[in-house]
């Protein structure tokens, strides 16, 4: 198959015909058939468009692929049909509006950026398990969990920036345990020498299922080496009102989501799978399979008064894509499979642990 080929001022080399990475590159040719992550009819069309939310061209995203997108911004492997535990659903009054960060304030930790490393798998379940550790230590501890110690020693059956499992890391939490990000912080893969990547943080047991650090901090500084473990993470029905009851009684929860296109560009609003790349070449709609953390819910008021419901969720983009780092996405109708497959977990807090953490406050609080 040839591509027609557009030419941009510069100099000319055949060689770079079709180079994958040629999205908005001056001085090269570029092949139409690679579909851009950042397409200006696509921001364009969603923008122009009534479809309740708006799309923003991301400087950091500028060059990319669609291909690359999803090769690398996601991560996720899509789970088994693994059996957890379910609970009964009672009756009980919801708000119409519930945010995470409201109701436990300096304990919903800012989303961080997992850059062009495919591992939302690391990135979600160490977020939801620092919100959870902090809410039920009611916080004591406030940790901000390490992605980079589950992405560098998680490693059985998991592909570190080429995507992992989530039930892996979440075994890995709960039998090994990870320590903060201040005490093994986050390496970009293209500024990290492969030896640096290997896992520098062990841990053995204390008894009774506890564990401690055999390693100091991977860094200069002289950070506490406290390991945070989990118990096992339990699935939750794909009801939407039993989602929104453990998000208020209990904190953020996980979720496996579809990213398509158009979720690149997101900027602000109530996101919905958009129809502009649909009379599109198949290039142009590609999708795959990222996790991220639901903090909340809440819904919007249209002129007929019928009202438009979304979740409140956080992405690991970095805080300036989207709402300062998060998104609202449609509620109840599984946009996106974002209600297929989603998950709680209880840290792993004593009494020990609460007398040995005064209360204390840490920097990356929101
Ligand atoms: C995005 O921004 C870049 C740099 O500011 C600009 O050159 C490019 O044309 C923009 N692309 C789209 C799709 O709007
Ligand atoms: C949730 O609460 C935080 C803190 O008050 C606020 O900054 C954020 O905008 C709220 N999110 C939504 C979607 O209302």
């Amino acid at each position: 198959m040839h591509g027609r080929l557009i030419l941009y001022s510069g100099p000319m080399s055949l060689s770079l015909l079709c180079l994958s990475s040629t999205c908005g590159t001056t001085g090269r040719w570029e092949c139409e058939q690679d579909a851009c992550l950042m397409e200006s009819d696509m921001i364009n069309g969603i923008n122009r468009g009534n479809y309740g939310w708006r799309a923003s061209n991301y400087s950091q995203l500028y060059g990319m692929t669609l291909d690359e997108g999803i090769k690398y911004r996601l991560g996720t492997q899509r789970p088994s049909k693994t059996i957890m535990n379910m609970n009964e659903m009672q009756n009980e009054q919801l708000p119409q509006y519930f945010n995470s960060t409201e109701k436990w304030p300096g304990k919903i930790h800012e989303p961080l950026d997992q850059g062009n490393c495919a591992a939302s798998w690391a990135f979600s379940t160490a977020a939801v398990a620092s919100d959870r550790i902090s809410i039920q230590s009611m916080g004591h501890m406030t940790p901000q969990l390490s992605p980079q110690n589950l992405i560098s020693c998680d490693t059985r059956n998991q592909g570190g920036c080429a995507g992992g499992r989530i039930d892996g890391a979440w075994w890995y939490l709960r039998r090994r345990g990870v320590v903060t990000e201040d005490c093994y912080p986050y390496l970009p893969p293209q500024q990290t020498p492969a030896e640096a990547s290997r896992c520098m943080m062990q841990s053995r047991s204390i008894g009774r299922g506890k564990r401690q650090a055999t390693q100091r901090c991977p860094n200069s500084h002289n950070y506490h080496n406290d390991i945070y473990q989990s118990t096992p993470p339990y699935r939750l029905s794909t009801n939407e009102k039993e989602i929104m009851k453990e998000i208020k009684e209990n904190g953020p929860v996980q979720a496996i989501m579809e990213v398509h296109e158009d979720f690149f560009v997101y900027k602000s609003g109530i996101y919905k799978h958009t129809d502009v790349s649909f009379t599109k070449p198949p290039q142009y709609r590609k999708h795959g399979t990222h996790s991220v953390r639901i903090t909340g819910w809440g819904e919007e008021k249209n002129y007929d008064g019928t009202a438009r419901k979304y979740w409140i969720a956080a992405n690991s983009w970095g805080k300036n894509w989207g709402e300062n780092g998060f998104f609202r996405i449609a509620r109840g109708e599984n946009e996106c499979e974002i209600e297929a497959f989603v998950i709680g977990v209880w840290g792993r807090i004593t009494m020990e642990d609460m007398h040995k953490h005064p209360h204390h406050h840490r920097r990356r609080h929101i």
